[in-house]
């Protein structure tokens, strides 16, 4: 490999206005039709700013929306998996051609976009394409369903990149763009990257995956997803100081970045696994881990329905590899880490915790086994939950 690999599309998108232009957005702001964005809108916003969603250089319209879901191409032809829209309630919608100022959560002025079409959001469609499900227990679906009717779509000019959802600044430092991994990369002079999307404290299993990936690649990115999840699971706080713990005893720091993903959550597994290896290409990542239930929830998808996905798209215009790990876990048997494709007798035999079971542990203040978590991590966990703070 010569260099890094190419942002999908050939070019890093940079939708971040110069000071004077952010000057002036602000002043037009107030006269402009208002649009309060949701947490994930406005995870979207961002993205769309710093390039992580390359190509787009704005909210989606119709013709990427249908072939995204029908296809998932955007209508130019490249892979794309999940529409990204901005949609809004029918009676607010304004007309084409408008102007509209886009307002984070927080109520801070994030971007402006300009209105080329406003279409009807087919969430029908959506859903059953995307999530594979209408069931609106979904969480992915639910969140779909309380949606806005109509969707604007168009180029967006943001004044800032991150518009930290609760005020809580605690990963500005650790939201490198785009652009800054790749500068970082370089620095280090890692030409192959293996990137590891979690929205979980990192367990044995995870850390079994990660290590077995950094073995065959110059660099590895630990790299959080910290956008909006779904209640009841672990706050990106916790699982941020989780990482550390983990990383800073029994990581190479000469060989590990850990940065986060300002995204939020979809939960529409085989969908999302594309989606995620996607957006780590545009951060520089030349491979990407995709284990068991990869953004899976409850039971609607099938464990290895995120990896045979792959198989459906164009993959030398994904770009970044896919690193397929079969379910793995602490086998009492062979006394370390195995998977079902290296061990030959799982059944029974591995340590398996489910999430329920964590959560009854962790809240009790008794610690998961050694062989599902590491001490340094179990303590983390256990110390939240003494203060009530472990969950969304
Ligand atoms: S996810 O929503 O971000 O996919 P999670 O943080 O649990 O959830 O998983 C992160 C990555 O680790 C995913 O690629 C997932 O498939 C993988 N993974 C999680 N648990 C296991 C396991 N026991 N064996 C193999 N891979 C796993």
């Amino acid at each position: 490999m010569k260099g890094l690999i190419e942002p999908h599309g050939g070019k890093l998108v940079n939708c971040l206005v110069n000071e004077a232009r952010a000057k002036e957005l602000a002043a037009k702001a107030p006269s402009m039709p208002r649009v309060d964005l949701t947490p994930k809108q406005s995870c979207d916003l961002e993205l769309i700013a710093n390039g992580g969603y390359s190509p787009l250089d704005g909210f989606m319209g119709e013709a990427d929306f249908k072939s995204v879901c029908k296809d998932m191409k955007l209508a130019s032809g490249h892979v794309w998996s999940i529409p990204i829209l901005l949609s809004v309630d029918k009676a607010n919608a304004p007309a084409k051609g408008t102007e509209v100022a886009l307002y984070a959560p927080n109520g801070v002025l994030q971007g402006v976009m300009k209105v080329n079409e406003v279409f009807a959001h087919d969430k029908a469609t959506e859903c059953t394409s995307v999530f594979r499900t209408d069931d609106k227990e979904h969480p992915g679906v639910a969140q779909v369903m309380a949606e806005g009717d109509t969707c604007l779509g168009g180029p967006v000019e943001a004044l800032m990149l991150c518009v930290d959802p609760d005020g809580d600044e605690a990963f500005l430092d650790r939201r490198l763009t785009p652009a800054e991994t790749r500068k970082a990369f370089e620095e280090k002079g890692w030409k192959t990257i293996v990137a590891f999307q979690t929205r979980n404290p990192i367990h044995r299993a995870h850390e079994y995956v990660i290590k077995c990936a950094q073995e065959i690649t110059d660099g590895l990115l630990i790299h959080p997803l910290v956008g909006e999840t779904k209640k009841g699971d672990i706050r990106a706080d916790v699982r941020m100081k989780a990482i550390d713990a983990l990383t800073e005893k029994y990581f190479n720091p000469a060989a590990t970045l850990v940065t986060v993903l300002p995204a939020a959550m979809r939960y529409a597994g085989p969908r999302e696994a594309i989606h995620h290896a996607l957006m780590r290409k545009n951060y520089g990542c030349s491979h990407f881990i995709v284990g068991r239930d990869h953004a899976g929830v409850g039971s609607y998808y099938g464990t290895y329905d995120a990896q045979h996905i792959f198989n459906e798209i164009d993959l030398d215009n994904l770009g970044i590899i896919p690193l397929m790990f079969e379910h793995s876990g602490w086998s009492k048997t062979y006394g370390g880490m195995v998977s079902f494709k290296s061990f030959p007798k799982m059944e029974g035999d591995i340590v398996f915790l489910s999430g329920t079971k964590v959560r009854e542990m962790l809240e009790a203040g008794e610690r998961p086994p050694m062989e599902f978590s590491r001490p340094e991590v179990a303590d983390v966990l256990i110390g939240a939950a003494k203060d009530n703070k472990l969950f969304v």
